[in-house]
């Protein structure tokens, strides 16, 4: 069990100022708009837009394909480190496309916080609770961020009983919405007592803000017409009563969020969420590790490999690993020890995401997300350490949920197709499992979208037609025990037996009563569906 720290004052300044999520939500809530915003408030780009283009590029799957084609653009978006004040904050993005995919899970491994936009008229929808509930698995802090304030949007309270009723976690408000739809004036920042007034004429003018002397002040009747200021005390009043103040602890044990209200399109309760993020959100928190856990502030480094991209330019089959960096202060063209082949690699051209532009890392520390191109080298679960034998644990592979023979459109080039999907089963975009008995290979994933995006790639990046058909079975269990067992129990099972591209052993079956059965009759053997990356 991970110890979770609270913001230790005693790490080191360069740690502590740093701030690393992710920003969970259902498609269209306004995270791309968000994430914008954060950038240009974090002086990252200069204009509103060029987040854009990548949101609207990933709408409809010829565009996604697009995207990834230029795939400068996916990497660079993939984590984004910018200033705000006095805090560094390293914004990992969640893959883009909808379907649900191990990406997602493991690019939550990678970070210490998350900010779930929502809706304001539509409240939580059903891929922000799948991804809050893997939030909920890690126990990770959650910052609220309730969007599109300026439309017509669900009454305050409504929003905030859905969230604790479906997600089960304490909501505390940050801020208070004064009007709705229309009428929405802005926003009260119930933090630090001010009154925040959009600015409907220019979107990316920061809000106007009024300090005021508590919520007696006459000085908000100035502001704030009587009938929505009446409506206003009073909901402030009942909120008071009714829901929790904000305890920073249980927010850092992820028990209670706090929300703030705004509109990512008019900049509108941006700079608040950000200062929330900055003053509340968790420090680098300890990783998980065997045979023990790794603390931010060791001296030495150590880092894990959360998700590769292959095939960057397709004329190298170059790749670049992401490093989440656990511990210490890492300087470019230090030597680390990759732990699982026990080599060392000199790292001498790790690069640093600044939003629209890779730089090259000339240092990090604990809580920063590095770039180390290589060829193939770092895989996803890799740990990387000054020597030390840790393993970063905690990175799963799911069983899939949809499996599919693929086959070669040339039947002569099997070679190359095995080649390919070794390579994207290891980019982790997919599970390639070779059946002990028969031809081809059958390919594992967890939305549907995958196979076509998986199809056109192989196409594009490989020249290599392929076909995906059904396959007979629609289940995957790693099988485990001892040798023997396993030994024994493949033998005895060879129609359902494969095996993935680390070579470990997969029971193959559709059907439910085989798995009860498995399980019946051998003892000796563990089926599971999921298995840690090492
Ligand atoms: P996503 O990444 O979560 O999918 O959402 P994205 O930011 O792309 O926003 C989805 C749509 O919602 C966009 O409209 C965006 O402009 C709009 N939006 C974002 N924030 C706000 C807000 O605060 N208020 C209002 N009213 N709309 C907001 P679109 O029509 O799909 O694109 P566009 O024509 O605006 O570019």
């Amino acid at each position: 069990m991970l110890d979770r720290a609270s913001n230790q004052p005693e790490l080191p300044p360069e740690i502590a100022r740093r701030r690393t999520f992710a920003i969970i939500s259902h498609p269209d809530a306004g995270k791309t708009t968000l994430t914008e915003k954060f950038l240009l408030y974090g002086g990252a780009i200069q204009m509103a837009g060029q987040v854009r283009a990548k949101g609207e590029a990933r709408r409809t799957r010829s565009d996604f394909m697009q995207m990834e084609k230029d795939r400068g653009i996916s990497v660079s978006a993939s984590a984004m480190s910018f200033d705000f004040g006095k805090y560094r904050f390293n914004l990992v993005d969640t893959p883009g496309h909808s379907d649900f995919s191990e990406d997602t899970y493991r690019t939550l491994t990678a970070v210490d916080a998350a900010v779930m936009v929502i809706d304001g008229a539509k409240g939580v929808e059903s891929q922000t609770q799948k991804l809050f509930e893997v939030c909920r698995l890690r126990d990770l802090p959650i910052l609220t961020f309730c969007n599109k304030m300026d439309r017509e949007s669900r009454d305050t309270f409504e929003i905030i009983d859905e969230i604790q009723e479906n997600l089960a976690i304490d909501v505390t408000p940050a801020s208070w919405p004064i009007g709705v739809g229309r009428d929405f004036l802005g926003c009260y920042d119930l933090l630090r007592d001010r009154l925040e007034l959009m600015d409907r004429a220019d979107r990316n003018k920061v809000a106007e803000s009024i300090q005021i002397n508590g919520l007696d002040d006459p000085k908000l009747a100035e502001h704030v017409p009587a009938e929505l200021l009446s409506k206003f005390l009073e909901e402030v009043e009942m909120a008071k009563e009714l829901l929790p103040p904000l305890d920073h602890q249980a927010l850092l044990d992820g028990t209670l969020t706090p929300i703030w209200f705004g509109s990512a399109i008019n900049s509108f309760g941006v700079q608040e969420l950000m200062q929330g993020i900055a003053e509340y959100g968790p420090v680098p928190q300890p990783q998980p590790a065997e045979p023990r856990q790794i603390a931010p502030d060791e001296k030495k480094v150590a880092g894990f490999v959360f998700k590769v991209q292959a095939n960057m330019d397709p004329k190298h089959r170059d790749r670049v690993a992401f490093v989440r960096m656990a511990s210490g202060h890492f300087k470019r063209g230090m030597k680390l020890t990759h732990v699982r082949s026990k080599k060392p690699m000199a790292i001498s051209n790790p690069v640093l995401f600044l939003a629209s532009d890779r730089e090259l890392a000339e240092e990090a520390w604990a809580g920063d997300i590095i770039g180390i191109p290589n060829h193939g080298q770092l895989r996803i679960g890799d740990t990387l350490t000054e020597g030390e034998g840790l393993r970063a644990t905690g990175i799963p592979s799911f069983a899939p949920e949809l499996l599919q023979t693929c086959r070669a459109g040339d039947p002569l080039k099997s070679k190359h197709l095995e080649k390919a999907l070794m390579q994207f089963a290891e980019e982790g975009a997919a599970k390639v499992f070779k059946p002990a008995f028969g031809s081809g290979f059958i390919v594992g994933v967890v939305g549907a979208l995958q196979f076509e995006v998986l199809a056109s790639r192989i196409e594009l990046e490989y020249g290599l037609p392929v076909r995906f058909e059904a396959s007979q079975f629609t289940s995957a269990r790693w099988v485990t025990g001892s040798k023997e067992a396993v030994d024994a129990f493949v033998a005895a099972n060879k129609q359902h037996i494969s095996h993935d591209n680390d070579g470990d052993v997969v029971y193959l079956t559709r059907l439910q009563w085989d798995i009860d059965r498995v399980e019946r009759d051998y003892p000796d053997i563990t089926l599971s569906s999921t298995k840690e990356m090492m």
